[in-house]
């Protein structure tokens, strides 16, 4: 098996080298809201990382952000066949989103929840996901680093399925 700072393996068939990182609502906000719990990164910051993470595997980083459920929807069902992995940080839609649940359970590469604070921790209603049964796992509560970590899951998970697209 190769390493994660290696090359993708490729074939004429299969997904493409590109992980696409999914923010949800109120997290182009991320730099002036709640410091205290999610810091004083910002999206562009967070998006950085991640975009040199898939890079140094060899990988293309792509990103939506939408407050509106249904964009984040389309994002996805556009990801279908197409895209080896998504990264999501769904925000609030992670505890009642349910289309965007239906939407990921219809995609067929990797998914990687993401969290900057760790809902776990946080008020009750925090505490279900309902994207977390179609993710192939979770990154909760390390903050901005959660996004190297996430897009790192992501791409060794990928190279476990098998090939993607040259
Ligand atoms: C969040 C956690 C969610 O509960 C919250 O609604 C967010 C951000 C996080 O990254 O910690 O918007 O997804």
């Amino acid at each position: 098996m190769s390493s994660a700072t290696s090359a993708p393996s490729t074939s004429a068939n299969g997904p493409e080298p590109v992980v696409l990182l999914l923010s949800g609502p109120n997290l182009n906000l991320l730099g002036v809201r709640e410091p205290e719990v999610y810091g004083r990164a910002t999206l562009a910051d967070h998006v950085a990382t991640a975009t040199a993470a898939a890079e140094a595997a060899g990988f293309r980083l792509e990103h939506v952000q939408a407050n509106a459920e249904g964009a984040l929807v389309d994002a996805v069902h556009a990801a279908r066949g197409r895209v080896a992995a998504i990264v999501v940080n769904p925000g609030a839609l992670t505890h009642y989103g349910w289309s965007l649940h239906d939407a990921l359970a219809a995609f067929d590469g990797v998914i990687v929840e993401l969290h900057l604070s760790n809902p776990n921790r946080r008020e009750p209603w925090r505490h279900t996901s309902v994207v977390a049964p179609v993710a192939h796992g979770s990154i909760l509560g390390f903050g901005g680093h959660g996004y190297r970590l996430a897009v790192e899951a992501a791409i060794l998970a990928v190279r476990e399925r098998g090939e993607v697209r040259a």
